[in-house]
């Protein structure tokens, strides 16, 4: 188990790659994503192992509704079949979980299985992990305003803090790190007010193949990245011994 790396406090991962894993074995799109859950068990667990406390995974976009319904309804059904068949292991082993996204669109069913995974999970503080289902960036910054609105905030009250306190994912800090497996180097509209200043990696690893292997390859990158924030490198000298600009 590795020691030496500078361990990310919150990982994102956007789990791209079901479809095409399936299709390389001439098997339906749903067998990837039935083995995309296997997958993600093992990730939160293996990160829970490494030291990371916040694990935010992109399940359900806003947009995937846009896929044939035989898909969009095998999804919905998955949620409820690998609520019932990894919540107890999740549970024992120290896991939270929250699900961030919009629930109204989603059937009572699903609603149910998500208030049972949370509240059945509450106490545990080992890792966080945050299930993006139905979520969308771009929504929850609108989503956010909305609630600003309606709590009364004035406009010269509004600040970045201000804000945040409404964002899906205030619980959580912002990723140091963010995944994204499956080839693409895209960002589809994950989290987008919260990846401001995450380190970004993207790997051609189709989610059902992401091992240990695979994450440990992406936080020795993190660990070997310089973070900066706008503010000059550590070793920069002061800025008295630089040339003066225009002398
Ligand atoms: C990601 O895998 C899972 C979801 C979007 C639900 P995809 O289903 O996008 O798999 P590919 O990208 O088509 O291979
Ligand atoms: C992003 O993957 C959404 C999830 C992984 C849940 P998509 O497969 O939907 O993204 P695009 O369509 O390739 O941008
Ligand atoms: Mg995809």
């Amino acid at each position: 188990m590795p020691t030496s790396y500078l361990i990310p406090c919150h990982v994102a991962i956007v789990m791209d790659g079901n479809g095409r894993w399936a299709r390389k074995r001439f098997m339906p799109r749903f067998f990837g994503h039935k083995h995309g859950v296997e997958t993600l068990v093992r990730t939160v667990l293996a990160c829970a192992d490494r030291g990371i406390q916040y694990l935010t995974v992109f399940a359900f976009s806003s947009e995937n509704w846009r896929r044939p319904q035989d898909e969009v309804s095998g999804l919905m059904n998955l949620v409820l079949m690998a609520v019932s068949k990894y919540l107890g292991r999740l549970e024992t082993q120290g896991v939270r979980i929250h699900i961030v996204g919009d629930r109204s669109q989603v059937s009572q069913r699903v609603r149910e299985a998500w208030h049972e995974a949370e509240s059945s999970t509450q106490h545990n503080t080992r890792i966080h992990l945050s299930v993006a289902f139905n979520y969308g960036g771009r929504w929850d910054v609108v989503q956010a305003c909305q609630q600003a609105m309606r709590a009364g905030i004035e406009a010269d009250q509004l600040d970045e803090a201000a804000l945040n306190r409404y964002m899906a994912m205030s619980h959580v800090p912002d990723p140091d790190l963010f995944i994204r497996t499956g080839g693409e180097e895209r960002v589809s509209n994950f989290l987008l007010w919260q990846i401001a200043y995450s380190e970004l990696y993207f790997s051609d690893c189709l989610w059902p193949e992401f091992d240990d292997a695979q994450l440990d390859a992406a936080l020795a990158a993190y660990a070997s990245r310089e973070r900066r924030y706008g503010a000059l490198k550590q070793e920069e000298p002061p800025a008295a011994l630089l040339p003066q600009v225009g002398s």
